[in-house]
């Protein structure tokens, strides 16, 4: 007999911000589209990208944070807004609930706040970690330490060992751990007490790349959430690919030999210091290799009076803070774009062979994928913790050692581009980067780890929808 109950409905939620819609939407539309729910996206944003019609979007009003120094982290700003949103959010569960059959809400990972809401509603809440299992294990870890330590994290004696997971020095712990008295650490603090509360738990990971810590994940009892790792998923833009750089970009790809590109690419966020671009820019000079650089704006360069700019040095005027004479001499070899671009191409094309990343976890994934070998340069947020698990843990990267004043020397680039690209340790690490391309596809694919897993949320999910 057919099923006359209709699809059951999952509520995702995402907190502000782009990239945080963008996860939480793919999710939407993967459980949308393969396993039929229907779905409500909740956002504090306008949306932009295109869902299946299935999928309808409530947009929350954002709050007046008015009163907020204007120096405020932005994760604290993000804590604060998701605070000032429960009563909405209840709002919108409260009308749902006449018309659908609410199988879970599923919240990223600043949705702490809304937990013990949803729970009086008895509608089953789900935490979605768009990083790995490191990050959820150190977040699970935090409240002890918090209550265990004091001074600095920086210079606790011991590196933190947490179950099946590489150590992790407290100058590698997230960014805004690092001063411990400031506002945003005890906000993450903060959410952190509720990440064990949750009815169950997704990572954007999967289990060879972290399988030490997957084993501990799937033994650990004591009704604690199961946590599921679905990943490597990853999200296309909507808007990229459309600029007339980036086309360049790909014909010159086209035009190089297979496999003798670096690509350097800091994400959608990242920027550097003006020395550190000229080190840098310097650096690739030396290493005689061949690169595409998505060049941003120095941080500390105010480009209106700038004395660092200088147009007749290149013809789109817009790398004037380079050193002097570099686009002319690595003309023949180098290939520069001043925007975030569809890095995705670039790491798929056949002459990439190296990517110098920040380690944000989703150009880690795409690295991944196509099992190009990195160097870590983390900037923020966690991205040193990445780059440590990619170093140490699951060593596909090599590290770009940072000099005195916090900066990445040229030598120290030529020196570590050298030797990705041609070096006996690259070859080690492009070898281990293979592999792993291959079991990321596994996973995905069909009866695969994360495919398994996403199976088995779902299932979950189904019986627990309520009517
Ligand atoms: C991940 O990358 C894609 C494109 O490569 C982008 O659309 C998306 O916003 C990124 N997500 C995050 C969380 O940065
Ligand atoms: C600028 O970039 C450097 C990395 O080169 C970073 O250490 C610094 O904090 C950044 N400054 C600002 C104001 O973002």
């Amino acid at each position: 007999m057919a099923d006359t109950n209709p699809s059951p409905h999952v509520v995702v939620v995402s907190s502000p911000g782009m990239g945080h819609v963008t996860p939480v939407a793919g999710l939407a539309k993967l459980l949308v589209l393969r396993h039929h729910f229907t779905a409500t996206l909740v956002t504090f944003s306008d949306l932009r990208c295109s869902l299946p019609s299935s999928i309808s979007t409530i947009q929350l009003p954002t709050p007046l944070l008015e009163d907020l120094p204007s120096n405020t982290h932005f994760v604290t700003r993000i804590c604060l807004t998701i605070a000032h949103s429960v009563s909405p959010l209840r709002e919108i569960l409260i009308s749902l609930r006449r018309t659908t059959r609410i199988a879970a809400v599923i919240f990223d990972l600043f949705g702490s706040d809304f937990l013990s809401m949803v729970k009086e509603f008895g509608i089953p809440s789900y935490l979605f970690i768009t990083s790995n299992y490191f990050f959820l294990s150190f977040m699970l870890h935090l409240p002890t330490l918090e209550e265990t330590t004091t001074g600095e994290f920086r210079d606790l004696s011991e590196p933190l060992r947490l179950p099946g997971c590489v150590p992790l020095k407290g100058e590698d712990f997230l960014e805004p751990m690092q001063e411990r008295e400031s506002a945003v650490c005890a906000w993450v603090v903060h959410i952190s007490r509720s990440y064990d509360l949750f009815d169950g738990t997704l990572v954007n990971s999967f289990e060879a790349i972290e399988a030490d810590a997957a084993k501990f994940y799937k033994k650990r009892g004591d009704g604690k959430p199961h946590v599921w790792p679905i990943g490597p998923l990853t999200w296309s833009g909507s808007d990229m690919g459309t600029e007339e750089s980036w086309h360049q970009c790909i014909e010159w790809l086209n035009q190089q030999p297979s496999e003798s590109v670096v690509f350097i690419c800091f994400g959608s966020g990242g920027t550097l210091s003006l020395e550190q671009t000229q080190e840098l820019a310097l650096g690739l000079e030396m290493s005689g290799q061949r690169f595409i650089w998505v060049v941003r704006v120095p941080n500390d360069t105010d480009l209106s009076s700038s004395s660092y700019f200088n147009p007749k040095q290149n013809s789109e005027d817009c790398f004037g803070f380079l050193p002097e004479g570099f686009v002319e001499r690595t003309k023949e070899r180098g290939m520069m774009v001043n925007s975030w671009g569809p890095q995705r191409e670039v790491l798929s094309h056949h002459a990439t062979a190296g990517f110098v990343s920040h380690c944000g976890w989703n150009s880690t994934l795409e690295s991944l994928m196509n099992g190009v070998p990195m160097i870590a340069w983390p900037l923020y947020a966690e991205q040193r913790m990445n780059a440590v698990l990619l170093v140490e843990g699951v060593k596909v990267a090599l590290k770009a050692k940072v000099g005195v004043n916090g900066v990445v020397r040229r030598e120290e680039v030529a020196k570590v581009v050298k030797e990705l690209m041609e070096g006996e340790e690259g070859k080690v690490v492009r070898r281990r980067m293979q592999e792993m391309k291959g079991e990321a596809a596994r996973a995905v694919g069909k009866d695969g780890s994360s495919y398994k897993a996403i199976e088995d949320m779902v299932s979950l999910l189904e019986d627990s929808a309520v009517a």
